[in-house]
């Protein structure tokens, strides 16, 4: 089933110094299946924000439609969605749980202290919950709101730029996070321009570019779809004995080469056998997100 579908949507911001529409996302489509974790990619300014919050309903649309959970947007979903906002914007005054709680109050379910311990407690907040937030840094910010927005049980959870803000720990954390709410059953729109978090836990993503989608597929397709050429690494022998198999790049006593097929690394590696040389290395590289990314716009 999908949880969301995006067709063919538009917005248009007014420019008060220009005198005239900005364009925010010119046609944007993708549909979020029931339990994957669906990943919206795209540089600076590609329209990732505008279109999350059109699916939250915080920007009306000036074109397209979206349908949430087989609906359509005009139908409230509140109580079933979370959101993460990309700079979540807090009362300072309040501590975190305190603002949890506050929340929490919003929500028609009824939600206990003890959850909102176990949340603050989940996201490494537990010995902050008593400081008030803006004292918070921004790392710290990024967990409350991320908090915030699986407070409710939601089943479906948009989060712009989770990993922004995060040390090394912390993005590692919210990628067990959003696995960890995966394996409940539950489905996750995130934005990103982290290529690396990205590839490593989408199921399929959406990538865009000046307001369209540009690619969007199953991200082990993207990526397995070619093995771009294996390094094969040598030693023992010197780049003359192996100038026919290509470039030979030389590393202080070990000798590199990329091969483009496997045909051809069998036959290196049987040649530098017979020559008396050792193979210590042989490693393919696949196509990267970051490869298939700037290929794809560059092609644009
Ligand atoms: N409130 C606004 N008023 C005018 N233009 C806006 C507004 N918000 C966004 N834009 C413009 O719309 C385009 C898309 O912006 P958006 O914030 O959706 O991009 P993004 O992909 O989220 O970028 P980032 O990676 O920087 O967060 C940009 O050109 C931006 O300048
Ligand atoms: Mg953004």
């Amino acid at each position: 089933m999908n949880i969301l579908e995006v067709n063919h949507l538009k917005k248009y911001y007014r420019s008060p110094f220009l005198r005239r529409k900005v364009r925010a996302v010119e046609d944007i489509s993708f549909t979020v299946k029931q339990g994957e974790i669906f990943g919206l990619l795209g540089p600076n300014g590609a329209g990732k924000t505008t279109t999350l919050k059109s699916i939250v309903g915080l920007l009306k649309p000036d074109g397209g439609e979206i349908r949430l959970f087989g609906m359509p947007l005009d139908i409230p979903q509140r109580e079933r969605i979370g959101f993460l906002p990309e700079n979540p914007y807090f009362y300072r005054h309040l501590t975190g749980y305190e603002l949890l709680n506050f929340y929490a109050h919003l929500f028609k379910k009824h939600i206990t202290a003890k959850k909102i311990k176990e949340i603050l407690k989940m996201v490494g907040l537990e010995h902050a919950m008593h400081r008030k937030v803006g004292s918070y840094s921004k790392g710290m910010l990024q967990r409350v709101g991320f908090a915030q927005a699986i407070l409710n049980d939601p089943d479906f959870i948009i989060l712009d730029e989770p990993m922004s803000g995060l040390d090394p720990i912390g993005r590692k954390e919210m990628k067990d996070w959003i696995f960890k709410l995966k394996s409940e059953g539950k489905t996750i729109l995130f934005s990103s321009h982290i290529l690396p978090d990205v590839e490593m836990i989408c199921d399929r993503v959406a990538i865009i570019y000046r307001g369209r989608v540009v690619s969007t597929g199953v991200l082990s397709e993207i990526l397995q779809e070619k093995v771009r050429f294996i390094e094969v690494t040598i030693e023992g022998l010197d780049e003359k004995t192996l100038e026919n198999f290509g470039k030979v790049i030389r590393s202080g006593d070990k000798l590199m080469l990329r091969l483009s097929s496997e045909e051809e690394k069998d036959r290196l590696v049987s040649f530098v056998v017979e020559k008396g040389g050792r193979i210590i290395s042989v490693a393919p590289y696949r196509k990267t997100l970051e490869e298939h990314f700037m290929e794809t716009l560059e092609a644009q």
